[in-house]
């Protein structure tokens, strides 16, 4: 069973005011809302002795839908890999969500928010993307026969597009950057009541997200690692493992969260950037600071971050960091996964590689430091991407 939840704001915990058509704060009305879950009934041992199954709705007492709405595709249910210690006794594990059914974490996120939205009585959906939120969009779309519309910008790698289209899924392009195909699908959403996925506006993509932490910490015996290395863009892939950590410390079920480290490359660094503002002025920024990108980790290049105020909080609550690596760094950390672990990354995912280096090599992480990578998507997806 589903334990009874509401929305409330991303930035002030408030309950959002209806404006304009939508709930959403006065204070940021662009902050994305969370959804708090009523736990009173809950303890660290009724959380436990619920769980059941070996995919995403295992945890179904804190995801917003039933699971009878879920896909049959199995969503979750990742493997954490023990890689052993690295030179520098650092403890590395991967989670590998190159496993989920359309080769990345965003499968987490679309399977929990077509539940929601099969729940509400919807059958069609759309979502802007860099590439692989819409290719998740379309496969399980398709699993769970709704229309999808995806729109993406035309620079999206070939191989995320043809995942599109192999799906069925309607394909639309912008002459632009994501940015823009995000704005195209709000509209699009708006005009025709379509139900829309979008990241950092829709409150339920990180309800699917966080169950990658939950994983993480079962997976563990119920401890938490010393870090989790995040790639980082719009920054909802982190604040869903931060709320996941954040549920299972406050339930009892973990007794500290681990520090996340939000992993990004030099030109796509808002995050980056407006967590060292928030350090600096003490509170978090209600704007992002917004940023040119030009990198080659394609699912990691955004300009103007969706839900920063997500990943900042994330940071904020767990102590964590924000590294923005050379762009030069990235091939490197793609190769060594790959030839040294067996791991073919895209380039976004092995960002987190490269940040773990850097880390590593200026001693803030330690020897006997236990540290996950989250293995976000697979090399299958960008085969050739330093010959585009
Ligand atoms: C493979 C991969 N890694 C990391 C990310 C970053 O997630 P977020 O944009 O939520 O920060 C994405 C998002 O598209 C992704 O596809």
């Amino acid at each position: 069973m589903t334990t009874p939840h509401h929305l409330v704001c991303g930035y002030c915990d408030g309950v959002p005011e209806e404006a304009m058509g939508v709930r959403r704060c006065r204070c940021v009305p662009a902050a994305n809302r969370r959804v708090r879950y009523l736990t009173a009934d809950l303890s660290a041992e009724s959380f436990r002795a619920s769980l059941s199954g070996r995919d995403l709705w295992r945890y179904q007492a804190l995801l917003p839908a039933p699971r009878k709405f879920g896909s049959p595709l199995s969503v979750g249910g990742t493997p954490l890999l023990d890689l052993g210690l690295l030179p520098g006794d650092v403890h590395l594990h991967v989670k590998d969500e190159t496993r989920n059914p359309s080769g990345s974490l965003k499968d987490r996120a679309t399977e929990v928010a077509l539940a929601v939205a099969r729940n509400q009585g919807h059958d069609r959906v759309i979502a802007a993307s860099t590439g692989n939120a819409g290719a998740s969009l379309a496969c399980i779309a398709a699993a769970q026969g709704m229309r999808a519309t995806v729109v993406v910008p035309a620079s999206a790698p070939r191989n995320k597009l043809t995942q599109i289209e192999a799906h069925g899924a309607e394909l639309v392009t912008v002459d632009g950057s994501y940015d823009d195909a995000f704005d195209h699908a709000v509209e699009y959403a708006e005009r025709t009541g379509t139900y829309c996925r979008n990241t950092g506006i829709n409150p339920y993509v990180r309800e699917g997200k966080k169950t990658a932490a939950f994983e993480i910490a079962e997976q563990l015996d119920w401890t938490a690692p010393t870090w989790v290395v995040v790639p980082c863009g719009d920054g909802n892939i982190i604040s869903g493992i931060g709320t996941g950590f954040g549920q299972l410390t406050e339930l009892g079920c973990l007794p500290a969260a681990p520090r996340l480290v939000a992993a990004q490359v030099a030109s796509s660094n808002s995050i980056t950037l407006t967590h060292e503002l928030a350090v600096r002025q003490g509170e978090m920024p209600r704007e992002p600071v917004v940023v040119r990108p030009r990198t080659v980790a394609d699912s990691i290049s955004v300009g103007r971050p969706r839900d920063h105020v997500g990943a900042l909080r994330a940071l904020r609550d767990s102590d964590g960091l924000a590294v923005a690596v050379d762009e030069s760094e990235v091939r490197p950390a793609a190769q060594a996964l790959a030839r040294r672990f067996g791991l073919w990354l895209e380039p976004s995912a092995a960002v987190g590689y490269a940040a773990l280096t850097r880390l590593q090599a200026a001693g803030t992480i330690r020897p006997g430091d236990v540290v996950v990578l989250l293995a976000t998507g697979s090399g299958l997806k960008n085969p050739r991407p330093w010959e585009n």
